[in-house]
């Protein structure tokens, strides 16, 4: 029976989206590839791939500083881009999606921007354990930098933040409340619009890290009420080395540049300067023009495959996953939301997990090993390093068969 006849979905023809892939059909060790490393970065589609090679070959130019044809075509293009990523946030507006290098670079924007106006000595913000490391060391830096004090709440063993150990992290000096809206450890849910109607109780803004949550589930940053919201694309089925900051236009226009240089500026002068509105404030210098254009092909793709129809036939592959791992006795499996994305961590007993790698590797099952960048959330659980499986828009549930088949073999091999 092929994957797509296994489906429990028939409306999602896995097998037709899997053709849009080119690299699924390459082998490797002489197997075929069974990609689960998504988490960590998504393979890309002929759309993807397409629009990125046409905008090289036909339309490239500098953006924002030509007045001849290919500038503006790569203008055009570029903008065009910036609508589809609001659209597929629901931003209200394309001057609320920043360009940024990545989710990183995003964190680091907010984090240096509010820390020269907004945010000062002895203010508090508010971490969970599971942040990943791109949105706790910005944070560290502003506490050494100026003295802001962090305030860490704990997660659940689901991986899930529980609102009123959340409130009861706030104080009167509370400005930010900075939170994954989906761990790339735990991959559940966080309750989004309740974090935010929390935070705004006490009068402090909420950034959401939206980086795993993005890929698995339709994001409405007004239905959140978020004040920041964190993309990267390439984990969205698009390139890497751009991502978006979505913040509020209130929020981007109270804030100072992050990096000076080129287009981010109104007038220069010998002895003054001024700054562009937002979002150009904060794009500083000639910015990764074909890689936010693939950007945008990205999100447009997803969409039009349907970022439900996606989430729907993850739910059936976690779903799947977590019943055929979770009869594996010697797996033990961090993070069990009911409604949870297919991240799946588990460790394997008496293996390290990079040896589980590189065993179901041999197999050509890619998957992670390691801390995730997510080391505070790696000793709440115990642990200093999980295997991780990250299924996506393409995975059949014969990868899942084809992981627990890799897992059997390691087991036999070092148990
Ligand atoms: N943040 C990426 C991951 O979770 C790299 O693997």
């Amino acid at each position: 029976m092929n994957a797509a006849a296994m489906n429990a979905s028939p409306a999602y023809d896995v097998d037709a989206i899997r053709e849009q892939f080119p690299i699924l059909r390459r082998r490797v060790y002489g197997k075929p590839l069974v990609y689960l490393d998504n988490a960590a970065s998504a393979q890309k589609p002929r759309a993807v791939i397409d629009r990125m090679t046409d905008a090289m070959t036909r339309s490239y130019a500098n953006v924002h500083r030509g007045l001849h044809c290919l500038s503006n075509e790569a203008t055009a293009a570029f903008e065009e881009a910036r609508r589809s990523v609001a659209r597929f946030v629901n931003a209200p507006s394309p001057d609320e999606i920043v360009f940024t290098s990545g989710g990183t670079d995003a964190f680091n924007l907010v984090a240096y921007s509010l820390g020269a106006a907004g945010i000062g000595p002895g203010d508090e913000i508010v971490l969970s354990v599971m942040e990943h490391h791109s949105n706790i060391v910005p944070w560290h830096i502003l506490r050494e930098r100026m003295g802001v004090v962090l305030r860490w709440i704990d997660a659940t063993d689901d991986g899930l933040i529980d609102p009123d150990a959340f409130e009861a992290a706030f104080s009167p000096r509370t400005k930010l409340a900075a939170v994954t809206h989906m761990s790339n450890v735990m991959g559940a849910p966080t309750d989004a619009r309740e974090l935010a109607r929390i935070a705004h109780a006490h009068g402090a803004k909420i950034l959401f890290d939206g980086c795993q949550a993005g890929v698995h589930g339709k994001i409405d940053v007004q239905a959140i009420d978020a004040d920041f919201y964190v993309l990267t694309a390439h984990k969205l089925y698009g390139p890497s080395g751009v991502g978006a900051l979505y913040g509020k236009s209130d929020a981007l226009a109270a804030m100072p540049p992050f990096r000076g240089g080129g287009e981010m500026i109104d007038i220069v002068e010998k002895d003054r300067v001024t700054y562009n509105d937002p979002p150009h404030r904060f794009e500083a210098g000639t910015p990764p023009i074909v890689e936010a254009i693939g950007f945008g092909a990205a999100v447009e793709w997803m969409m039009n495959v349907g970022v439900e129809a996606i989430a729907a036939h993850e739910a059936i592959l976690a779903e799947k996953a977590l019943v055929e791992l979770g009869a594996l006795d010697f797996v033990t499996i961090y993070g069990r939301a009911a409604n949870k994305a297919p991240i799946i961590c588990f460790n394997v007993a008496g293996a390290h997990p990079h040896d589980v790698s590189s065993i179901v590797d041999r197999a050509g099952v890619a998957i992670r090993a390691g801390h995730h960048c997510a080391q505070p959330l790696m000793k709440r659980l115990g642990v200093t390093a999980t295997c991780r499986a990250s299924f996506g828009a393409y995975n059949s549930e014969d990868d899942v068969a084809a992981l627990v088949e890799g897992l059997q073999k390691t087991h036999d091999l070092l148990g």
